[in-house]
C-alpha cells in the first residue's frame, strides 16, 4: 500500500515538473506517456532549393560491419544509419580481427594508392628556393589534381558554369573520404609511425606521401620568446624532453598544461582493450601525437559530429599555432575557446558510452584551462615580409608577390573571408561545393586562417587540396573569379609570404 502511494506521488510530481501525462492501468501498473507534439497536416517534402530529385540522385549507404571497406566515393551516398550508438564489442574475436585485417589491409592499401593516383599526380615537384618555417622541408609545386581529359586545362574548366561542370562530371576537387570509414578514427602519416611504431594500425595507412605533408618535426614559436625562433631546435617535444626544453622559459602553470598535452590517454581504437587497431595494447594518444610541437603532422580522422559513421567528414589535423586569435574552433562544432576544446576533446568519436566502456578521460576544469593556456603561447611562424597591418612591405616583396596581394584583396575576393591578423573572419560559410558534383552537401564549414599557411598542407577540412596551387584553382572555380594563369601564380607566391 505504501509503495503505491509513493507511485502516485511520483506521477503527480512528474505532472507538475515535466508536464508528463501518467495514468494507472487496470492491473495497478503505471505507464508514462509523452505528449506526441504538434505536426503539420498533409506534410509535403521540399527540396529546399537543392533542385527537384536531389536526394533521389544520391545512393543509399551500404550496410557495413566494423572493419569492412566502403566505396571511396562515399560523398555520393546519403541517408540514415541503423543507430547513433556504437558498441565496445568487436564484431569478432581479436585474433580473427587481426587475421581479417592482415588479409584486407594490403588489398585495401593497393586500391587506396591506385585511387589517390587517379586523383592526384604526386610528381614530387617542389617550388625552387621555398621552404617551410623550419627551413628544411621544400614546398610542393602544384596544382597536382588530375583533370579529366575532356576538361582540357584549368583555364578552360573555369570558363564553364557550375551546372556544366557538374553535368559533365569534370570537378577535380570532390571530397576525400577516410579510406576505411567503417572503423574510421586517427590515421598517422608514415614519418610519424616510423618514430612512433605504437601508432601503426593493423587495418589502414595514411594515403598521402610524406613529401606532401607538413615538415616533421615542425618548428615551434612562442608568443613570449620571439627572440629564440624555433624553441625546439629541430626536436620533437616529448614527455621525456619537455622539461629540459621549457624550464626557465614558461610558467609552472604553462609547464603543467604542456605536460597534459603530451600525456597519452585511451581513444576508441587506441587503448589496452581488444577493441583496438594496434597489434599490441596501446597507451593511447596525446594531443601532440597529431598536433606535434603544437602544429600538425597531417594525421587525419573523421569529425565526431555526425551519424551515421559513413556520413562523417574526413578532417585533417589543423595547426594549434595562433589559436589565441580564433573564436571558432573545429570545422563544424563551433567550439568557442581553447580550454573548452581541451575539456571536450575526448577522442571517442562523439560517443560518451564508448568512452565509459573503454577508458574514461575526465579532465578537471583547471587541467584543461592549463592546456588552453599553453596553447595560447603557440605563435604563428615569422612572416618577415608583412608589416604590422599584415600588408606586404614593398621593399621586401617582389613584383609577383605584390601583384598576388592585389589579387587577394581584389579580383580573387579572398579578403572577403580571410582578413585581420590571422587572415580569417571567424565565421562558418557554406561554399556550396555540391553545385559542382553529384553528392551529399557538406554544409557550412569554418574559414581556416591563412597566416603561416605554407606550413600546413594538405588543405581544406578533408585535405582534398594537396598544394596551395590547388586551393587557388579550387577557389577560382567556387567563387567563379576567372583569374588568368599569371594572376593565379602571383596569388600563390603571395600566400607563401603569409
Ligand atoms: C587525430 C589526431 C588528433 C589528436 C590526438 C588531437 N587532435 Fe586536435 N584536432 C584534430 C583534428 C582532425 C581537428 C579538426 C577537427 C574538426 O574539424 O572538427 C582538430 C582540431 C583541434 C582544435 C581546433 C583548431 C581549429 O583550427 O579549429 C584544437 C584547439 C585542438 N584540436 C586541440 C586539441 C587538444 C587540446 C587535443 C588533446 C586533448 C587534441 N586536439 C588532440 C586532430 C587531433
Ligand atoms: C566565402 C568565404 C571565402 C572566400 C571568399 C575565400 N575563402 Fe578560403 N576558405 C573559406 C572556408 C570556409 C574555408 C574552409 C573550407 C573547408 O575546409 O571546407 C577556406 C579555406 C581556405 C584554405 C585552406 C586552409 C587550410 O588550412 O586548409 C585556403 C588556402 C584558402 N581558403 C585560400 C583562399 C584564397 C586564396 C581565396 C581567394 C582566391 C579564398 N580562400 C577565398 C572561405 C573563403
Amino acid at each position: 500500500m505504501r509503495a503505491k502511494n509513493k507511485n502516485i506521488r511520483l506521477v503527480l510530481g512528474s505532472l507538475l515538473i515535466f508536464g508528463i501525462v501518467g495514468f494507472q492501468l487496470a492491473d495497478g501498473q503505471f505507464q508514462m506517456l509523452q505528449s506526441p507534439g504538434a505536426s503539420v497536416p498533409n506534410y509535403q517534402e521540399s527540396d529546399y532549393g537543392l533542385g527537384s530529385g536531389y536526394v533521389d540522385s544520391l545512393k543509399t549507404y551500404p550496410d557495413l560491419k566494423d572493419g569492412e571497406r566502403q566505396p571511396f566515393n562515399i560523398w555520393e551516398y546519403a541517408g540514415r544509419g541503423k543507430s547513433s550508438f556504437g558498441s565496445p564489442e568487436l564484431p569478432m574475436k581479436f585474433d580473427e580481427w587481426l587475421t581479417f585485417h592482415k588479409k584486407q589491409k594490403p588489398e585495401l592499401m593497393k586500391d587506396v594508392r591506385k585511387y589517390m593516383d587517379s586523383r592526384y599526380d604526386f610528381n614530387g615537384k617542389t617550388i625552387p628556393g621555398k621552404f617551410m618555417s623550419g627551413e628544411r622541408k621544400p614546398i610542393m609545386a602544384g596544382p597536382i589534381a588530375k583533370l579529366p581529359k575532356k576538361a582540357g586545362s584549368f583555364e578552360e574548366l573555369a570558363v564553364l558554369t557550375p551546372e556544366e561542370i557538374k553535368e559533365k562530371n569534370l570537378f577535380p576537387y570532390k571530397p576525400l573520404a577516410h579510406p576505411l570509414q567503417s572503423v574510421a578514427h586517427m590515421v598517422f602519416p608514415g614519418n610519424w609511425n616510423k618514430a612512433h611504431p605504437e601508432h601503426l594500425r593493423i587495418d589502414v595507412d595514411h594515403d598521402f606521401p610524406d613529401t606532401y605533408l607538413p615538415e616533421f618535426p615542425p618548428a615551434m614559436f612562442l608568443t613570449t620568446h620571439k627572440e629564440l625562433g624555433d624553441i625546439t631546435k629541430g626536436r620533437e617535444v616529448t614527455l621525456s624532453n619537455y622539461y629540459e626544453i621549457f624550464n626557465g622559459l614558461i610558467t609552472p602553470e604553462q609547464m603543467e598544461g604542456l605536460k597534459e598535452l603530451l600525456k597519452p590517454t585511451p581513444t576508441t581504437w587506441f587503448n589496452h582493450t581488444p577493441h583496438r587497431v594496434t597489434k599490441e595494447p596501446s597507451a593511447g594518444v596525446s594531443c601532440f601525437s597529431c598536433h606535434v610541437n603544437g602544429h600538425t603532422n597531417g594525421a587525419f580522422e573523421l569529425a565526431p559530429d555526425s551519424r551515421p559513421n559513413l556520413a562523417r567528414l574526413r578532417v585533417e589535423t589543423p595547426t594549434m599555432r595562433g589559436n589565441y586569435n580564433l573564436m571558432q574552433l573545429a570545422s563544424k562544432r563551433s567550439v568557442r575557446s581553447m580550454d573548452h576544446f581541451a575539456e571536450i576533446e575526448e577522442y571517442f568519436d562523439g560517443d560518451p558510452g564508448m568512452q565509459q566502456a573503454i577508458g574514461p578521460r575526465s579532465q578537471k576544469r583547471e587541467v584543461t584551462n592549463r592546456m588552453g593556456d599553453f596553447n595560447a603561447l603557440l605563435d604563428y611562424p615569422p612572416a618577415p615580409k608583412l608589416n604590422p597591418l599584415g600588408k606586404l612591405i614593398a621593399s621586401k616583396a617582389n613584383e609577383q608577390e605584390l601583384l598576388g596581394e592585389k589579387i587577394f584583396y581584389g579580383k580573387g575576393k579572398c579578403s572577403q573571408c580571410h582578413y585581420g591578423p590571422a587572415f580569417v573572419d571567424d565565421y562558418m560559410h557554406d561554399l556550396q561545393v555540391e553545385r559542382f558534383y553529384t553528392g551529399r552537401p557538406e554544409g557550412p564549414i569554418k574559414t581556416f586562417p591563412l597566416r603561416g599557411i605554407k606550413d600546413s598542407p594538405p588543405y581544406l577540412h578533408d585535405g582534398r587540396l594537396p598544394t596551395l596551387a590547388d586551393t587557388i584553382e579550387f577557389f577560382n572555380l567556387i567563387l567563379e573569379t576567372k583569374m588568368n594563369k599569371e594572376e593565379k601564380e602571383a596569388l600563390g607566391a603571395y600566400l607563401l609570404c603569409l
